[in-house]
């Protein structure tokens, strides 16, 4: 279980401080796709940073499986980490490195034994769909083909969680629906929990459980999806729900 508590994040910036992510807490639970969804600049990477603390809160608690993360040393929170995968909306992946390489980076940095990391990579890569991309370079791949080889490199771990910021926004539509379907066969199958940040709505529809809506660095509702009516409260929310809105 991931529980964020009243977490606050300032940045100083050349006009003064601003309160980038503003006293949240969100709960989530083994398992679940949760997404956070809402306008450029709401808080949303800041706080997916938060999880796994790329990014220190200010104020505030973060515990994962009963850990409290503020607390561990950097070597405990450097290997907690690795039980938490990301994914980037532009991928991050070596450019001078094959497919097979790019997923092999995290092992080698655990030091993992070397045929125990080729057969975990290509097993990774299965899952994906892309055995046969295998020794091809990122320039050789298409974008949603870069995004599997960047989901492979974040499952290659074994982590519980999976953290994706805009997985699919530098996407079409089509691409997008299969990323969602990976992403969502590795929530099922392999029990990852996904933590999603959005802008699309279709993507919330799609694959989330819940949703956070994010509006100036706050959380001003949750909703939950399996819900047959959905009952949004704020405007903002009323506004991607029953307007099927874009943002
Ligand atoms: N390192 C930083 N230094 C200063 N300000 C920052 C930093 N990172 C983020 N911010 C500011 O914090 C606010 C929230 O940024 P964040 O990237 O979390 O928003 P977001 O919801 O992910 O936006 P987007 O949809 O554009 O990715 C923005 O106003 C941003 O300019
Ligand atoms: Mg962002």
């Amino acid at each position: 279980m991931i529980q964020l508590t009243e977490i606050k994040k300032t940045y100083q910036t050349s006009n003064g401080l601003l309160c980038a992510v503003d006293t949240v807490s969100v709960q989530i639970s083994p398992g679940e796709v949760f997404g956070f969804i809402g306008f450029s600049g709401a808080g949303k990477s800041t706080l997916l940073r938060c999880i796994n603390l790329l990014e220190r809160p200010d104020n505030g608690a973060v515990w994962v499986d009963g850990e409290n993360f503020m607390s561990l040393t950097k070597k405990e929170l450097l290997k907690r980490r690795r039980k938490i995968g990301m994914v980037f909306q532009h991928y991050n992946l070596l450019q001078n490195a094959t497919a097979f390489e790019n997923v092999a980076f995290p092992l080698e940095i655990a030091k993992v034994a070397q045929h125990e990391r080729h057969h975990r990579v290509l097993q990774c890569l299965q899952i994906v769909g892309l055995t046969e991309k295998a020794h091809d370079y990122p320039a050789k791949l298409s974008g949603g083909q870069k995004q599997r080889v960047a989901i492979a490199r974040a499952i290659v771990t074994n982590p519980k969680i999976l953290l994706c910021d805009e997985p699919t926004s530098a996407l079409d539509p089509q691409t997008t629906q299969t990323i969602l379907q990976y992403l969502k066969r590795i929530n099922k199958e392999l029990g990852i929990t996904i933590v999603l940040v959005t802008h699309e709505m279709e993507v919330v529809r799609n694959i989330c459980d819940r949703v956070s809506v994010m509006e100036k660095g706050k959380v001003i509702e949750t909703l939950d999806m399996s819900e047959e009516t959905l009952s949004p409260q704020s405007e903002l929310a009323k506004y991607l729900f029953t307007n099927g809105g874009g943002i």
